[in-house]
């Protein structure tokens, strides 16, 4: 990728926002997210800029069909007041009827944050639960306890969102495959819409990663993986929820939500990325730095053309994430003269064959036996793309240039 800043996003027709808040009260030391600790004046500087940021793309976005917006971070609560002006901004200049998701910590979302955040036009919810067992959340360093986490739960499902969705964090160190069936059935008993279950991985340039003074991605071993995974799935289908994703297990009545599902973005705040179909790029991390360029340029660190060849692999990689490949999606995105066959037939023919995929009328289904490995593979190579792509902007406010 190359420090330079490409032209505005033009004539796109859908399009999904995402705003990062990279503040948190406290640092966990295992998270690879571009984050800091709060501070009132940086968040001051922050607002500031994001609002320009935002006006700056105004003129370019306003014939768009906004698909969602998405808030991820960072902890977006940590200082609800600027969140919700932030929020307001972002509908005086957009014409925004689209969900409103949101992440959540438990230490930030008390009863009046929920009303408030629902009052805004948030419909969507993820908690950062990662664990109920205090011992396993005092192993990873999380500054909550179970109770708080599932009293947050509780908070957000009787405030009535559309959809609530619980992260949880596994192969943590000290967990067995007791205390993952108990994370399990508690968030299952509280009757949650959907469970996104995420193995630790150890990034080199995280707190967790410079203490364990590693040079490459750390996953845990296949094997705990794969029976984490297995038991994970079969506990939660026959709790009557579905697979939606590699990690995720949605209720079949309510929307999934996701933050990976929009194919073009446009990205606000440090560190936020934004994928137009002509180009893929990354804001600078560093906040001061993020404040300091706007409203006179726009802060892009790091950008890189896409042509189409590049853009259909892309969309392939993500929706194979999300175990199902829709010939109409591809053809309403690429043109009629385009089929997953023709474009793909090195991988589809030979995955097919393997039984990792399915054909189905309207597409491709990824297999049970296919979710694991396909994943894996992508993994292998997504994990040391964003290693080095976020490590070196860790590193650097403005770096020179990243190869992938
Ligand atoms: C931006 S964070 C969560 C939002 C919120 N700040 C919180 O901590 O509750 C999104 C999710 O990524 C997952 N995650 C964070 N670090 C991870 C790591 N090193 N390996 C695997 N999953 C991780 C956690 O499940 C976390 O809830
Ligand atoms: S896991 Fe969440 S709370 Fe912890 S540092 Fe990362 S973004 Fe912040």
């Amino acid at each position: 990728m190359y420090s330079e800043t490409p032209s505005f996003p033009h004539n796109l027709k859908q399009v999904g926002l995402y705003l990062h808040i990279p503040f948190c009260k406290n640092l966990c030391p295992f998270c690879p997210y571009n984050r800091i600790e709060y501070d009132e004046n940086l968040f001051s500087q922050y607002e500031e800029a994001v609002n320009a940021e935002i006006e700056l793309y105004t003129p370019y976005l306003k014939d768009c069909e906004f698909v969602s917006l998405y808030i991820g971070g960072g902890t977006p609560t940590v200082n609800l007041p600027g969140l919700l002006r932030i929020i307001e901004h972002l509908k005086r200049n957009f014409s925004l009827s689209c969900d409103i998701c949101i992440e959540l910590h438990p230490g930030n979302m008390d009863s009046e944050c929920l009303g408030e955040l629902k009052d805004s036009g948030v419909s969507m919810l993820s908690i950062g639960i990662e664990s109920t067992s205090d011992r396993i959340l005092k192993n990873i360093g999380r500054n909550h306890d179970g109770e708080t986490a599932i009293n947050s739960l509780r908070r957000a499902i009787k405030t009535g969102f559309d959809s609530v969705n619980a992260d949880l964090m596994f192969a943590l160190p000290g967990q067995n495959l007791k205390d993952w069936e108990n994370d399990l059935k508690a968030l299952v008993s509280e009757g949650v819409d959907q469970i996104s279950t995420y193995p630790l991985f150890s990034f080199p340039y995280s707190d967790l990663g410079q203490s364990l003074k590693i040079r490459q991605v750390k996953r845990p071993e296949s094997h705990l993986i794969r029976s984490m995974l297995n038991l994970t799935d079969s506990f939660l289908t026959g709790s009557g929820y579905k697979r939606c994703a590699v990690w995720s297990w949605l209720k079949p009545s309510k929307k999934k939500f996701s933050s990976i599902t929009r194919h073009h973005y446009v990205g606000f705040g440090p560190s936020a990325a934004s994928m137009t179909g002509k180009d893929f790029y990354v804001n600078t991390f560093d906040v001061a730095s993020y404040a300091e360029t706007l409203p006179n340029k726009r802060p892009i660190a790091l950008s890189m053309p896409v042509n189409q060849r590049l853009e259909m692999a892309y969309w392939l990689y993500w929706r194979v994430y999300e175990l199902k490949i829709y010939q109409k999606d591809f053809q309403n995105l690429f043109g009629e003269e385009h089929t997953i066959e023709s474009t793909f037939s090195k991988i589809i023919k030979p995955f097919e064959l393997a039984g990792m995929i399915d054909k189905n009328n309207g597409g491709y289904q990824v297999t049970d036996s296919g979710a694991y490995w396909i994943h894996r593979l992508q993994n292998e190579y997504s994990l040391n793309y964003i290693n080095r792509l976020w490590g070196s902007c860790r590193r650097e406010s403005w770096p020179s240039g990243v190869s992938l």
